[in-house]
């Protein structure tokens, strides 16, 4: 087995895709963010990294509330234009129905099919050129065309799936396994 050194980047495969939304001055803004995962699971925390530049980062501080909304396949186009285009040139407020929940300051997106409403917790600059938004998951909102027995079915959900550095969006693929199940009938080489 030969490796080759393809260099210190973020290939960190597969990535998600979705839409991270703040009321900039009273407006709601969305971007597309890829540089997003899991911080704690209790109580549900995410983190994510922004550019600094980007104008969502503002609205973030400004009521220190954000959403993070997960697109279907069907909303790929005006997804990627989210990412291509910034709320401080273009007015993206009235791309989607915008719709608020418990805490109030947060838009989200109906067309999305999960809303996941959060606060934040702690903005971190770490001296780069990105800086990491952590936040507190207060409220999952989904319609039920997107659960089975109460719980987000990926299969219904058909999120966006995203390669970064050959920039590719892709569908899920067939379902592999049963998680903490699978593993049981495994046996070590040997063992
Ligand atoms: C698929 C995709 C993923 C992206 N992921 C991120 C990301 O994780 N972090 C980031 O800062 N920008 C990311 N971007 C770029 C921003 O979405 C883009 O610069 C956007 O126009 C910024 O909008 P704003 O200035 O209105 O906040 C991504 C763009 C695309 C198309």
């Amino acid at each position: 087995m030969e490796k080759k050194e393809i260099g210190a980047k973020t290939y960190l495969y597969p990535m998600p895709t979705v839409l991270v939304g703040a009321a900039v001055g009273g407006r709601p803004n969305y971007l597309a963010v890829a540089y997003i995962g899991i911080a704690q699971h209790a109580p549900p925390m995410l983190s994510f990294a922004l550019g600094k530049s980007h104008y969502t980062n503002a609205g973030i501080r400004e009521s220190r509330t954000f959403s993070v909304n997960i697109p279907s396949e069907d909303l790929v186009a005006v997804t990627d234009y989210c990412g291509l285009v910034s709320g401080s040139r273009v007015d993206k407020s009235a791309l989607f129905t915008n719709f608020y929940g418990k805490l109030k300051t947060a838009p989200m997106i109906a067309e999305c099919a999960l809303n996941l409403e959060c606060r934040l917790v702690q903005a971190l600059d770490y001296g780069g050129i990105n800086e990491l938004f952590v936040g507190e998951i207060v409220e999952t909102y989904a319609e039920e065309k997107y659960l089975t027995d109460g719980l987000p079915d990926i299969q219904k959900i058909r999120p966006i799936i995203f390669s970064m550095h050959d920039n590719n969006y892709w569908k899920v693929g067939e379902h592999l396994g049963k998680a903490w199940s699978v593993g049981r009938k495994y046996r070590p080489a040997g063992g």
